[in-house]
């Protein structure tokens, strides 16, 4: 895990931005997995502004780590209107290139197979987004998912419910199942990019890159990934037992 601690979630949406927009403009065809929720906003800010300034996405394919099941692409907390609104529709991705798990599937583990077969007819992930739950999951692989999961369907855990209920009107809205893809799958994207702001993280970011490695902190997984990137503001970081160490390593660099 390389680790990067910036004094801001701007300056580190920034710094991550530059690592996506750099790849896609190497290699047009890239194969991005992408998140939702608040964490990589600032990111999809980035890749906008540069696509504004000519970064040509067109050939660019995306999978999507999750979506919530029970409801369909046009409701209005579904992942997929999410990445309509906050990315596809401000770059010029080709909207059919771009995957998002169906809450509706209703043969949902032929579902899951089709999802990750046509991640591997791609080729595989090249760069996989990630946020992390403040209870250490990543994706909705939630404390007790199996390290080798592939995507299935799966159960939100209380904590994540509460966490989630910002996005709804009341809690009881917030669906109680979801697709996502498993720690197995991420885990063989070529590159992972982890991004976590506020203190409402930190204990799940010190389980992630500090703890051992276990199912009760599915993200820590990621210490076993061979190229992980892990961008922090200062809140996320605050309780990082080697914290000067990595920004001593980052000065290094
Ligand atoms: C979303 C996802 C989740 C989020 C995590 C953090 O696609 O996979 O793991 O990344 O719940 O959510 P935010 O960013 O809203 O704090």
């Amino acid at each position: 895990m390389q680790i990067t601690i910036a004094k801001t979630e701007q300056a580190a949406s920034a710094l991550a931005g530059k690592v996506v927009n750099e790849a896609v403009r190497k290699n047009p065809f890239i194969v991005l997995g992408l998140a939702t929720g608040s964490t990589p906003l600032g990111l999809y800010a980035e890749m906008i502004k540069a696509h504004q300034k000519g970064l040509d996405f067109s050939h660019v394919r995306s999978f999507n780590l999750d979506e919530y099941y029970g409801i369909t692409g046009t409701h209005p907390q579904s992942y997929r209107k999410f990445m309509n609104d906050n990315l596809f529709k401000h770059i010029n991705i080709d909207l059919k290139n771009t995957r998002v798990p169906d809450g509706m599937a209703k043969d949902v583990d032929a579902f899951c197979r089709q999802y990750e077969a046509d991640m591997k007819a791609v080729g595989g992930v090249d760069i996989q987004v990630l946020g992390i739950g403040s209870d250490g999951h990543i994706g909705f692989n939630e404390p007790g998912s199996s390290l080798v999961s592939r995507t299935r369907k799966v159960t939100l855990a209380p904590s994540t419910i509460k966490d989630n209920t910002r996005f709804f009107k009341k809690e009881s809205d917030v669906p109680r199942f979801a697709i996502s893809m498993g720690i197995g799958t991420v885990m063989e994207a070529k590159q992972c990019i982890l991004l976590a702001f506020g203190v409402n993280k930190a204990k799940a970011v010190k389980g992630m890159i500090e703890g051992g490695i276990s199912q009760f902190c599915p993200a820590s997984a990621l210490q076993m990934h061979p190229n992980t990137l892990v961008f922090l503001d200062e809140a996320a970081a605050s309780e990082l037992e080697l914290k000067d160490y990595y920004k001593w390593c980052q000065k290094a660099k």
